[in-house]
């Protein structure tokens, strides 16, 4: 097969990366698309570098196996504790510097929160990045480790009180520190944008990692002329780690996906 029509691959640790997905196959609703979702590691977030790493590069190994011309690590924790220690597919790209470019063009009073894991937000690498824009920033940062088991054990509705407090607790501090723009550094989060909208206030800019790498990526590969000349929708094939009924289930629900897709469970510990 042609290099520009192989599939782009995508991975997270389980479903947040398909936000990134969704918004790439609206932009490039052309190019075929491979996930994984490491359903049966989940969550990264709470484990250490080593572990991250060796995760990472295994979900590598298995896009780079079937065939793609690009990895897209939809992962906030892997993008920022991981991805300079990677097994190098020819195009990687993170969720990291997308957020961190949009969120310093829409702030105005260069006060901007982060919200991510624990592995994400220890690792500082948001603040470095954000720093580098523009030294005059001014960081919040705030790991909200709940959020990840929120989403995927189907607790998303900004309506549940279960939701509401766990989101209260955990953003409520912003309110004081008079940001103007949050980052949702973790994949999984813009599933629970609408709560967390209603806690830290409509007026402020939520900047979704999943949709603005999506972007990105669209853009890189129209730049580098990696597009597919497939002109007839693209094709989605999705592989977790777990059993494939609760995915589906799950992501069906929150992406609201129509689209035809394949599910497959594979073996990631043979990667
Ligand atoms: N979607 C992942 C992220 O962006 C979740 C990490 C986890 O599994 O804890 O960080």
């Amino acid at each position: 097969m042609k290099e520009n029509n192989l599939p782009i691959g995508v991975f997270d640790s389980g479903l947040g990366g398909l936000t990134v997905v969704c918004e790439l196959s609206k932009i490039l609703p052309n190019e075929d698309i491979i996930y994984f979702g490491d359903t049966g590691r989940v969550p990264y977030g709470s484990r250490s570098k080593k572990i991250i790493n060796k995760y990472s590069n295994q979900d590598i190994s298995f896009l780079k196996s079937v065939g793609v011309k690009a990895v897209v690590a939809a992962c906030g924790t892997v993008s920022s504790v991981a991805i300079n220690s990677l097994r190098e597919p020819k195009v990687l790209t993170g969720v990291v510097e997308p957020a961190v470019i949009t969120a310093s063009k829409l702030t105005k009073n260069f006060k901007i929160g982060v919200i991510g894991t624990s592995a994400t937000i220890g690792s500082k690498t948001y603040s470095k990045y954000l720093k580098n824009a523009n030294s005059n920033f001014v960081i919040f940062e705030k790991s909200c480790p709940l959020f990840v088991p929120l989403v995927e054990n189907g607790l998303t509705s900004s309506k549940d009180p279960i939701v509401l407090e766990i989101t209260r607790r955990y953003l409520i501090d912003f309110k004081n520190q008079g940001i103007d723009t949050l980052i949702l550094g973790c994949t999984h989060y813009p599933i629970l944008k609408n709560a967390i909208s209603k806690i830290v206030g409509k007026d402020i800019n939520l900047v979704d990692s999943g949709r603005e790498t999506a972007i990105f990526v669209a853009k890189y590969l129209k730049n580098s002329k990696m597009l597919s000349n497939n002109n007839n929708g693209g094709k989605y094939s999705f592989f977790v780690s777990d059993e494939i009924e609760s995915f589906k289930v799950e992501a069906d629900k929150f992406l609201k996906w129509n689209a035809p897709y394949s599910l497959e469970k594979i073996d990631i510990e043979l990667y």
